[in-house]
């Protein structure tokens, strides 16, 4: 049954991406991305209705059952997954999009088929959507660490890689001539067995690029399923993902000194990283959480660097409580944010918002930096990566070239994590053995909350 007329269909429609539009602008700020996200989610809560109201549907109970379905299935895994794993999340529900879009395109292909726009995007759709599909579900499987992390290269994949996108093309070019249905099924499988062969050589720290990167491609599937659908608000949305997606992939892989080719080539110089869990055996110098209580409470000035290891810990209490403990005592505290610190963007600005810590006292990278020679301490809390001096100092490093917080800058260092293996990247940090590093091992909380004891008892 139809209620809504062509013309109060496009406004909702209007409205509706109007509502992606701001999302994408609250996003960009941690103040208002809660905001964001709610107006997004009423925007595509909108154009659902819309489509149910302003077309001859069939089998309305399927669909709806379906979307029951995907409810029970989508709420409480959003709910249960954990800060750390949202970037396996993303990538789940992003290959699903992405599969989607070129379902949907090879059900149009026979009403289309005549065409030939129409059809060029049908073709676009399935292939990029069945690149994202499979590229996904390998991503999601190694930061599950369902399958091993690192980069995986088998003998002669270049060969097979150019082989598998040449006969990508070829049908791609098959299904536009003749619009067969049996070319759009030979695009399908070729599509989905590039994106595992694409993902496959790439190293567990470059996975999230690679994620963001396959979230730009399903929005650029949307969009074009849009066209074949003559659905403009799936084109505005879909280009508002490409879009977003792009800017953020270029953004994290300048922040970690990568080039987007150089990991998606990865298999074509065997692997795009390779990592190490090995511990190293050199001599530390490690202490006491009172010790490091003495060193904090008489400084004037510290600087605190979170990183990964303080997500893996929910610290982000305890160390909110540690930096007003201190400034209390008069002391300085900034906390120094790496764009890349942790598994995903933003996460340290989320983690210690989330902990009520000021905005005024984070400090981006290139704010900080310079204030490292004029602090006393700086307190590494479960960073490692981000802090490698071998980032400047190591050609063929897998971090060469990634900017780092100047730590070594400051006159005291002290690192908080639990052992001595390396960070994400697999590889020693240097700066654990300097003459004005002390360790505190243990989980970072613990050894925060007895810091913080030993602060407060000074
Ligand atoms: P990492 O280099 O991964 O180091 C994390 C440190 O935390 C390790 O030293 C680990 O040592 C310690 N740790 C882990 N759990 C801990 C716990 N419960 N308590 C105390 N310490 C703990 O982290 P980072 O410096 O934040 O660097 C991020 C890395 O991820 C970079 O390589 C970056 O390129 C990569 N990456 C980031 C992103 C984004 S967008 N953020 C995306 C992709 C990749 P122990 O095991 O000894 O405790």
């Amino acid at each position: 049954m139809i209620v809504l007329s062509p013309e109060w269909t496009a406004v909702l429609y209007l409205i509706a991406a109007v509502c992606f539009i701001l999302a994408l602008k609250g996003l960009s700020s941690p103040k208002t991305a809660r905001r964001g996200n709610l107006l997004g989610a009423f925007g595509a809560v909108l154009a659902m209705v819309v489509v149910f109201l302003s077309t001859e549907l069939d089998n309305i109970a399927l669909i709806l059952g379906v979307i029951a379905l995907g409810t029970v299935i989508a709420v409480p895994a959003s709910r249960l997954v954990k800060m750390t794993q949202m970037p396996q999340l993303v990538a789940l529900f992003n290959g699903v999009g992405g599969g989607a879009a070129a379902l949907v395109a090879l059900l149009e292909l026979p009403l289309v088929a005549d065409e030939l726009g129409a059809v060029i995007a049908v073709a676009f759709t399935v292939l990029v959507g069945a690149v994202s599909f499979s590229g996904s579900a390998i991503t999601f499987a190694k930061l599950q660490e369902l399958m091993p992390t690192r980069p995986i290269v088998f003998p002669g994949a270049p060969v097979v890689i150019s082989l598998v996108a040449l006969g990508s093309l070829a049908s791609a070019v098959w299904l536009v001539l003749t619009a067969d249905a049996t070319a759009s099924y030979v695009l399908l499988a070729l599509g989905t067995a590039l994106g595992v062969l694409i993902v496959l050589p790439v190293g567990g720290a470059d996975v999230p690029i690679v994620i963001s990167l396959l979230n730009a491609f399903t929005g650029l599937t949307v969009a074009a399923s849009g066209l074949v659908l003559g659905n403009t608000l799936l084109l505005v949305a879909g280009t508002l993902v490409g879009a977003s997606g792009t800017i953020l992939t270029r953004a994290m892989a300048s922040a970690m000194g990568r080039s987007v080719a150089g990991i998606l080539f990865g298999a074509f110089r065997g692997g795009s990283t390779a990592g190490s869990t090995a511990q190293s055996d050199r001599p530390v110098r490690s202490s006491s959480a009172e010790d490091v209580a003495i060193l904090l409470g008489y400084a004037q000035r510290v600087i605190v660097v979170p990183g990964y290891g303080l997500a893996v810990a929910q610290a982000q209490h305890t160390m909110a409580e540690l930096a007003s403990t201190l400034e209390a005592k008069g002391i300085e505290v900034v906390f120094g944010i790496h764009p890349v610190a942790g598994r995903m963007p933003g996460h340290m600005n989320v983690l210690l918002a989330e902990a009520n810590v000021p905005y005024e006292v984070l400090s981006e990278m290139d704010e900080v930096n310079p204030q490292f020679k004029n602090a006393d301490v700086a307190l590494v809390v479960g960073a490692n990566d981000v802090v490698n001096p071998a980032a400047k100092t190591t050609p063929g490093s897998p971090i060469y070239g990634m900017p780092i917080l100047d730590v070594a800058a400051a006159r005291q260092v002290v690192f908080l994590k639990r052992s001595m293996r390396p960070g994400f990247a697999g590889i020693e940090n240097d700066l654990l053995f300097e003459p004005q590093t002390t360790l505190l091992f243990g989980d970072a909380k613990d050894s925060l909350t007895k810091v913080l004891t030993a602060v407060k008892n000074l």
